[in-house]
């Protein structure tokens, strides 16, 4: 990945479909000096997602996407100068097409040990499976689902008592440490 030139913070737009917590982290994260990253559009596929609320709160341009529309989209990303993206709890499957467009300039979070649990439902799936572990993975996005190359993880330990919402809360929390190192990572 490109070198931070001076103190210039690489244009990011942040993906989301849900709650945003790890997007209101990644805000936080963005405003500190040492983040090679500044915040300026948050895009969702749809206009429910709660955390599309952290844009008006943190004043960042918000858009909604037709993700049919690639080339739209491109469009738009290319005009706000959008260099990275971050998907953070976001639900749709990116087309091949857009991800070559920012071919190694988007990555992803994902809420369990890579490449254990792609897809959905990973907490249960790793209660059910009676894993030891769960954790959290960061990752380049590439056209194979959940399968690009781990920029970083975080391991935990799956308690006897713990059920998927227990789980998912725990993981969370370590979403949000790993993500900002994850993206310092990647600009070292
Ligand atoms: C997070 O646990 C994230 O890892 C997961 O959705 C949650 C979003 O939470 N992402 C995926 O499952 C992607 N396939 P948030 O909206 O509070 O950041």
């Amino acid at each position: 990945m490109e070198k931070l030139t001076g103190l210039k913070k690489i244009k990011t737009a942040v993906f989301i479909s849900g709650t945003g917590s790890n997007l209101k982290n990644i805000i936080k994260f963005s405003k500190l000096e040492k983040s090679p990253i500044s915040i300026d559009l948050i895009v969702s596929n749809t206009n429910k997602a709660k955390g599309l609320s952290f844009a008006d709160q943190f004043k960042i341009k918000k858009k909604i996407f037709n993700f049919k529309d690639i080339k739209k989209n491109i469009l738009l990303l290319k005009k706000e100068k959008i260099r990275f993206i971050c998907l953070a709890g976001f639900m749709k499957i990116l087309s091949k097409d857009f991800i070559r467009k920012f071919d190694g300039r988007i990555i992803n979070i994902h809420p369990s040990l890579l490449p254990k649990y792609k897809g959905l439902n990973t907490h249960s799936r790793a209660i059910n499976n009676k894993d030891k572990f769960a954790g959290c993975t960061v990752h380049y996005v590439t056209a194979k689902l959940d399968s690009g190359k781990i920029i970083m993880q975080k391991k935990i330990k799956i308690a006897v008592k713990d059920n998927p919402a227990s789980l998912a809360k725990k993981v969370l929390q370590q979403e949000h440490k790993l993500y900002p190192a994850a993206i310092k990572k990647v600009f070292n």
